[in-house]
């Protein structure tokens, strides 16, 4: 297996779980296991325009533009893959870093060039760089046509009518109540097999360094029955995993007619019992909110998979104070003995990681990369601290850590996290996995890759198998991305 290494930017991401051959891609994204940039397919139905969305960031992002290809299909559009073709132009953005921002605004200038060529093209900025720049964006980006935040996609085709009309048009509005729990997604960059469900949106914790609260809005949770529901349609079309998706899951939070309570726990559980053969995931999760009925609800059903993305942030108590986590790092450590202990040794445990946050001392990193020693995370994203306006941190502290030592500390980060990643594949040789086949190898059409429970892909000889088979696979060989195996 070949191995690369992508250093081209100061945020990296170390992980195991996307590409097979490649085990340190430079990302401006977690959680978590989001590629970089996703574009639209092509769908032909019959519609009359043709719609090209470009999505960057985070899972919810690419589950928003689910929604949107649902909205504007309504509307009478279909997608295309191919931005010269489209009639109207969607990029749908991300904020969490600075370098998030530029590379959208990179985008932009390339799509003028379009934009030029055929003016009638619409261009719009959908997400959280929408929300963040609001009616500002109109005077910094001129092509720019409309400017609509995560809560507004109903209002797309009424917006797009308005840029029709010769109007730009912008709809910023936060909803308390909105959660798309209605509208069923048109699954993009589908490979059939898995999915992703929205159980809830925005985020009530006011970390210090987070742009996501004021972007996303506060938290609400999505109906039960309609997440059910959605499941079970991807069920019937033959789906075999599903990854719950919100910005702190373990905070879902339902109440039914009765005024009886759904948590995360039970949530999960209802997911889990819709079939034995689907495999449940969810990301994120807080250490502040994870509970141990969460993880007995893990333990208990074999089909929810063993593996968590816990981000610590920081291993210094005092820095998790300045990012007001509302734990400590006892709190922490004391979390992942329990996920241990109630769900087992082998549960994948991963991480999100911050170098050089305001006011970071030699110190205070020393304590993350011992965290990191102590826990031997499976996988983590790992960012160097990027300001953002108008957050906490930004109007309370200094971003006085400079570039080169933020960047040498990133540098031992990704170290470790490299080390730890490898040592956790190197115990796997030997074992046997349960694997869920997700399609070919990046390589060869001759090989099939597939993931364990704990969320580590697997590559393996084609043989008879395929897309979405569940079958046995001893692991030979390993990469400290990907695990080697043969099917038994
Ligand atoms: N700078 C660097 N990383 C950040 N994250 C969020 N905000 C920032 C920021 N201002 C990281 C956190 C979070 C992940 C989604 O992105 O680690 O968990
Ligand atoms: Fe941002 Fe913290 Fe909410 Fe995650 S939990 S989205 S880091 S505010």
């Amino acid at each position: 297996m070949a191995y690369s290494l992508y250093l081209c930017s100061l945020n990296f991401v170390l992980t195991m779980n996307l590409i097979s051959d490649i085990n340190i891609i430079s990302q401006d994204t977690s959680p978590a296991q989001a590629d970089n940039v996703r574009t639209t397919g092509d769908s032909n139905t019959g519609k009359k325009r043709k719609l090209y969305i470009e999505s960057y960031g985070c899972q919810m992002n690419f589950a928003d533009s689910e929604i949107v290809s649902s909205v504007m299909f309504d509307a009478g559009y279909d997608t295309t893959s191919n931005i010269d073709e489209a009639d109207v132009v969607f990029l749908n953005t991300c904020s969490i870093r600075d370098n998030a921002e530029q590379k959208v605004r990179h985008r932009l200038f390339h799509i003028n060039n379009a934009k030029n060529r055929r003016p009638e093209m619409v261009v719009g900025v959908l997400g959280c760089m929408a929300e963040r720049l609001k009616s500002k964006f109109l005077d910094e980006e001129k092509m720019v046509d409309l400017v609509v935040g995560p809560d507004s996609y109903r209002t797309l085709p009424a917006l797009l009518n308005e840029v029709d009309e010769g109007q730009k048009a912008v709809n910023v509005f936060l909803s308390r109540e909105e959660t798309y729990a209605d509208i069923t997604p048109i699954r993009l960059n589908n490979n059939g097999v898995t999915a992703f469900i929205s159980i809830m949106r925005g985020c009530d914790n006011m970390c210090s360094f987070c742009v996501v609260p004021y972007t996303r809005g506060r938290e609400r949770s999505r109906d039960l029955p309609s997440i059910l529901n959605e499941a079970s349609e991807l069920i019937n079309q033959g789906f075999k995993e599903v990854t719950l998706l919100g910005q702190n899951v373990d905070s879902y939070k339902w109440e039914n007619e009765h005024g009886n309570v759904i948590n995360f726990a039970l949530l999960l559980e209802q997911v889990a019992l819709l079939s034995p053969l689907l495999r449940v995931r969810f990301s994120t999760s807080h250490p502040k909110d994870i509970t141990d009925d969460v993880l007995y609800t893990m333990a208990r059903y074999e089909n929810i998979c063993n593996n968590i993305h816990l981000p610590a942030q920081s291993g210094s108590s005092s820095v998790l104070k300045r990012m007001n986590r509302t734990y400590d790092r006892e709190w922490y450590l004391e979390r992942v003995q329990a996920i241990r202990r109630i769900i087992g040794p082998d549960c994948g445990i991963s991480t999100d990681i911050i170098a050089g946050f305001c006011g970071e001392t030699e110190e205070e990193h020393q304590d993350t990369l011992s965290l990191m020693h102590q826990v031997k995370y499976d996988y983590g994203y790992l960012f160097a601290y990027s300001e953002r306006p108008n957050t906490p941190a930004a109007k309370k502290y200094i971003d006085d850590v400079p570039e080169d030592v933020k960047n040498r500390r990133l540098t031992e980060i990704i170290t470790i996290q490299r080390q730890s990643s490898h040592e956790s594949n190197l115990r796997d040789i030997g074992k046997t996995y349960e694997i869920l086949v997700e399609g070919y190898s990046k390589k060869s059409e001759d090989f099939l890759q597939g993931r364990t429970s704990n969320n580590k892909v697997v590559v393996f000889p084609k043989k008879h198998y395929q897309k979405g088979d569940y079958l046995e696979v001893k692991v030979l060989d390993c990469t400290s991305a990907t695990l080697l195996g043969e099917s038994i």
